[in-house]
Formats: C-alpha cells, structure tokens, sequence
C-alpha cells in the first residue's frame, strides 16, 4: 500500500473560531468514512485552540516562531502551537515569504523548532512567474529546499508542498507536466541529502478545486493538496477530500 494522501487546508486569514469549529464538525460528519485520506486543517492562531479533531482529521498552525519564548510581541511559539493540540505547522508559505520578507534563515530556524518539538512541518516551496519564465524554477527549488533544511539531519516527519507562486490563488494551475517535473525535481533534491525520500508526502497547492483535484491527484508525484480558497467552503473541501479517497481506494 502506497503513502496515504493529505489533503491539507489553508485558511490564511480567514473564519473566526466559532465559523472554524463547526466547519470542521461539519467536515468530519461529512466524512465520517473515510480511511484513505489525512484532512488537516489550518486555522489563524485564534482558531487552533477551538478544533476538536479525531484522525485521521488533524490541525496545523499557519506559522510560528523559533524560540520558545520571549519578547516577540505578536508571536506565537511552537510549544503554545502543541498546547493546542495541532499536530503540524506550515512553514515558508510564499505569502510569508513575499509579503512577510521571510528569509530563508528564518525558514530554517522555524523548522528546527518545529522539528525539535515532535511536530511535522509543512515547508512550502514555488517559484514565483518571473522565475519560471527565466527557467530558474529548478535552481530557486533547490536554493529553497537547501537554505530551509540546512542543519537538518532527517526529514521523515516533513510534508513538502510545491505551491508555485503564480498559481495560488490566481485560477491558473500549473499543468500537470510542470508539476509532475517539479515534484521530480524536488525528490531529487533531498534524495541527494537523506534517505527513503519515496516516503515522504510532496503536495500540490494553487488553485486547486473541486473540478481539477480528480486530474491533478493523478499527476505522478502528487502525494496530496495544500488547499487555500476552496478549502474554505464545506462543499467543495469535502468534494475535494472524496475526490482523492475515491482515486485512492481505486489504486488499493
Ligand atoms: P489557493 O488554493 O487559493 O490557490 O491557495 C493555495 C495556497 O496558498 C495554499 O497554501
């Protein structure tokens, strides 16, 4: 039996606690069959501590900060994150990284903590329009991958997720080719550096929705979603998670 797929949402800046803790009832009544899917869900920080979740349904912070804690005016610590009972965290999102100037060193300082507390990160990698017109998606993935995992020893508890830039939340996805090489290239990546890669789950995230997420789960490589827009309407999160757990049960 392969990897079970993870089909993740990613609320950004959006539902309030009481909107976010019925949804995620919701979704679970929804689903309540489910085997051969993860469903994890990224509430804002004011959310986490509302989600009461049974796997294989599981919650995530958006982001974090290293140190465990301290005068960080605004910051929430990765200890504060497992308190809530979350299991993951993304880390690197491309609205972090562009819109928050996240650094790569930053990016690898949020994983190390991640790490250490025995949660799993989401690292998101992807490269923006300009880059991929100048063919440098390859080199920005590996300058990506590198920086963030520099120091890092073992990514068996790590989700990637490929999420070009130009794709999220724009409609466009990329085609299934160029997410096919781009997961190729991201195994290759860190199957330079550590080892049993296979088994790490690499996502697909932008524009993602209820009517391309049957073709693009088949796309070799495509361990799963990170999901932002559609992810927040009941209806088509849920079509998304059945949509992946038929094409999964098919595969058994
Ligand atoms: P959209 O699905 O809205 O394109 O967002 C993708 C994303 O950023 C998930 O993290």
């Amino acid at each position: 039996m392969g990897k079970k797929p993870i089909v993740a949402g990613n609320w950004k800046m959006n539902k309030h606690p009481e909107e976010g803790s019925s949804f995620v009832d919701e979704m679970q009544d929804l689903l309540l069959d489910i085997k051969h899917v993860s469903v994890i869900f990224a509430p804002p920080f004011t959310g986490l501590f509302e989600m009461n979740v049974d796997p294989p349904f599981y919650v995530a912070a958006q982001n974090c900060h290293w140190e465990n804690s301290g005068a960080f005016t605004g910051e929430i610590s990765v200890s504060m994150i497992k308190d809530c009972g979350a299991k993951y965290v993304i880390i690197g999102h491309s609205e972090r990284r562009h819109i928050f100037q996240e650094s790569d060193d930053w990016i690898n300082k949020k994983l190390r903590s991640v790490q250490s507390s025995g949660l799993s990160p989401i690292f998101c990698v992807g490269e923006t329009i300009e880059q991929r017109e100048s063919e440098q998606t390859d080199k920005v993935l590996r300058s990506q991958l590198e920086k963030g995992l520099s120091g890092i020893n073992s990514i068996e508890d790590c989700v990637i997720a490929y999420e070009p830039v130009w794709a999220i939340g724009t409609g466009l996805t990329a085609n299934n080719k160029q997410i096919e090489l781009a997961h190729q290239t991201i195994r290759d990546i860190l199957s330079s550096n550590y080892k049993d890669v296979e088994d790490i789950h690499i996502l697909y995230g932008g524009s993602v929705n209820s009517s391309n997420a049957e073709d693009l789960i088949q796309v070799t490589g495509v361990d799963g979603f990170l999901i932002g827009g559609a992810s927040l309407d009941l209806k088509s999160f849920s079509s998304i998670a059945r949509t992946v757990e038929m094409v999964q049960e098919k595969k058994i």
